[in-house]
């Protein structure tokens, strides 16, 4: 199939959809300027996820956990949605039940007007006390001195989910039960390695769902989707969203 006929065979699928579900990842982001995790040039190439995203490091070295999410923090706040972004935020206009889960912790969904995003991993613009949970609103670093929590005294730390930290309970739970009463799964943008993210797109084919992949890259999931899209999200998703407009209105 041409990805012409791939992407109107999706939307003839939109069309008899009554729920969809949407799982993004790092690739959806790429557009935008911010860098994906494991492609060749991608953020682990470049840093230790041990030492910069989990908890032993950042007991060892704050400041240096903290350099770093300031560095992440300056580039997706340089950074804009991008058409895959706004494409998918269209979604919520239709009365489908649309329902979009990411792995990212750029907000750029949210940018995008994307209401109700379940996010996974957390959110980088988001602070909370090491100790306590306590959001913490504000600036983190005065001169070169760490902000401490107002509550309890603990360190503060970006609310994002580090290695072997657990996802938050609600969330994880929305997304399985989103996942597996789904008629139709997108997984975007996405290498579908890490769990328990990576099992939303198999709780819902496992439960019935069209699996549907886009991404330039094969991933590990792609031998489980009933249609592959080899573009990118910026292109692949207003293909999508524009001809399937097109059919409703
Ligand atoms: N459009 C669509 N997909 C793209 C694009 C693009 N423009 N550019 C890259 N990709 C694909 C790559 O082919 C790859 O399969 O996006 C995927 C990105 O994979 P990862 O870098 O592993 O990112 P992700 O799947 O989101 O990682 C999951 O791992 O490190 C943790 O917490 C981090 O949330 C992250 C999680």
């Amino acid at each position: 199939m041409t990805t012409n006929e791939r992407i109107n065979k999706i939307v003839d699928i939109l069309l008899v959809s009554n729920s969809v579900t949407a799982l993004t990842g790092a690739g959806v982001s790429a557009e935008s300027g911010i860098a994906t995790f494991r492609d060749p040039d991608g953020i682990w190439s470049k840093f230790n996820p041990l030492e910069l995203a989990s908890i032993d490091g950042f007991i060892s070295n704050p400041e240096r956990v903290w350099s770093w999410y300031q560095y992440r923090v300056n580039i997706v706040n340089n950074s804009k949605p991008n058409p895959g972004h706004y494409a998918l935020a269209e979604f919520h206009k239709y009365n489908l039940d649309f329902n979009l889960i990411t792995q990212n912790v750029d907000g750029l969904h949210q940018r995008a007007g994307s209401e109700n995003v379940i996010e996974l991993h957390g959110s980088i613009i988001r602070n909370k006390c090491f100790n306590c949970n306590q959001i913490h609103e504000g600036a983190v670093i005065n001169g070169n001195l760490l902000n401490n929590c107002k509550r309890c005294n603990g360190l503060i730390r970006p609310d994002v989910i580090w290695f072997g930290e657990m996802l938050p309970e609600s969330e994880i739970n929305t997304a399985q039960k989103l996942s597996s009463n789904t008629d139709l799964f997108f997984s975007i943008g996405t290498s579908a390695e890490v769990y328990p993210a990576a099992d939303l797109p198999l709780i819902a084919k496992s439960n019935g769902a069209i699996l549907i992949e886009i991404n330039p890259v094969k991933t590990q999931l792609s031998n489980f989707a009933d249609i592959r899209i080899e573009l990118t999200s910026g292109k692949a998703m207003p293909l999508i969203i524009e001809e399937y407009k097109k059919r409703v209105e």
